[in-house]
């Protein structure tokens, strides 16, 4: 198989990366529940992990909450912030993990839509709308279809400027482009763990700068004589067991990463993407949406062809990608791709150009057959 979709989860996973988690299921027991030296190891384990994230996202490691996935960041992140009526700007390249958490409040949602690729553009809607009194910006780093890098770090300047806390799903960058909570002086920032950070699936961080309610509240291993949930960090966010096992391979993928690089990845990524949209752009029935702030990730559409069955044919010569709308309807229908979708590319660290051009020889082939009869029911 040709592993082109990187943007769902990265693989494969670093040997290391496997060895740990395994290892953790056979060794280690509940950190904060037990007095044993397996409680204990596990306890440290989580520590460590915190500090490796705090460094790689300058943060202080005790604003570091493990979470369970992105969009369990985000759901604590927005929940704290908005509530109905509430007015929260958004871009108009956000996940379904930031539009259905915001709708499920009631808050008025702004979109600062700006044109695909321009960020400009998106600047300027977004200085527009975040007037004085908005409860919160919401900005994902990378477009998970489009692999568009959003301007953040101008758009957090905005943010300071007004006095509005501002929220940053790092879903897409976070293992491949610098991430830095410091300097964005983000309210929230939430990631996964099974992406670019190349740890297992049902792992993430939420990096807090702002006070935070809970979603769920349960033991924490700490004040545990008190009905309220403890008002420190990490314990007020972290109840019940944690997934160790998970925790034990996201480090082991983070030590990884450190030892070649965000930078070496970043690079690597960008160019291969660049090298797959010169080799689309010469089939003629394709169209590519790229552009010049473009991380590892391009999207493509082909004349008469239904997106979610041509990735199924290329599924079956063997190139795994993901079409339709990439649970991100509000950024197809900011780029005019609502109606078809698209298929993506998205490439990981261990990609070859190689890869790319496989793609691109077994399109041409699939092309050159007549259009697929298959009635098309959903474009998922
Ligand atoms: N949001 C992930 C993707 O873009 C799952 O595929």
């Amino acid at each position: 198989m040709i592993y082109l979709d990187n943007g769902a989860t990265s693989l494969p996973k670093p040997r290391s990366v496997i060895d740990a988690a395994a290892w953790s299921i056979g060794h280690l027991a509940s950190p904060g529940r037990g007095s044993s030296g397996a409680s204990e190891e596990a306890e440290n384990l989580l520590y460590e992990l915190r500090i490796a994230a705090g460094k790689m996202f300058s943060c202080p490691p005790q604003q570091v909450v493990l979470t369970s996935s992105a969009t369990h960041g985000l759901n604590i992140a927005l929940k704290s912030l908005a509530g109905p009526g509430d007015r929260v700007v958004i871009s108009g390249m956000e996940h379904n993990a930031v539009v259905r958490p915001l709708f499920s409040t009631g808050a008025d949602v702004q979109v600062a839509r700006g044109h695909l690729f321009d960020s400009k553009k998106l600047l300027e809607d977004f200085d527009r709308l975040l007037k004085p009194g908005t409860s919160a910006c919401v900005v994902t780093h990378v477009s998970n279809v489009f692999g568009w890098i959003l301007p953040v770090e101008e758009i957090a300047v905005l943010c300071r400027m007004r006095g509005i806390p501002l929220v940053v799903d790092a879903s897409q960058s976070a293992g491949s482009l610098e991430v830095n909570m410091e300097a964005l002086g983000a309210a929230f920032i939430a990631m996964p763990g099974h992406k670019g950070l190349l740890g297992p699936q049902g792992t993430g961080f939420l990096l807090c700068g702002y006070p935070a309610k809970t979603l769920m509240e349960g033991g924490t291993g700490s004040l545990s004589a008190q009905r309220e949930m403890p008002d420190f960090l990490p314990d007020r966010l972290e109840s019940g067991t944690h997934n160790v096992p998970g925790a034990a391979g996201l480090l082991a993928g983070m030590r990884y990463l450190r030892s070649v690089g965000i930078r070496t990845v970043s690079e690597k990524e960008k160019e291969l993407c660049e090298v797959l949209v010169r080799q689309l752009k010469t089939i003629p029935e394709v169209e590519v949406f790229y552009g010049e702030d473009q991380a590892g990730t391009v999207s493509f559409r082909v004349r008469n062809r239904d997106c979610v069955l041509l990735a199924t044919r290329l599924a079956e010569q063997g190139i795994a990608l993901r079409a339709g709308l990439h649970c991100a309807p509000l950024a197809h229908e900011t780029a005019g791709t609502l109606e078809t979708g698209t298929i993506r590319a998205s490439f990981g660290p261990f990609n070859t150009r190689q890869d790319g051009k496989e793609l691109c020889r077994r399109l041409e082939i699939i092309l050159e057959r007549p259009e697929f009869e298959e009635a098309v029911t959903d474009c998922r």
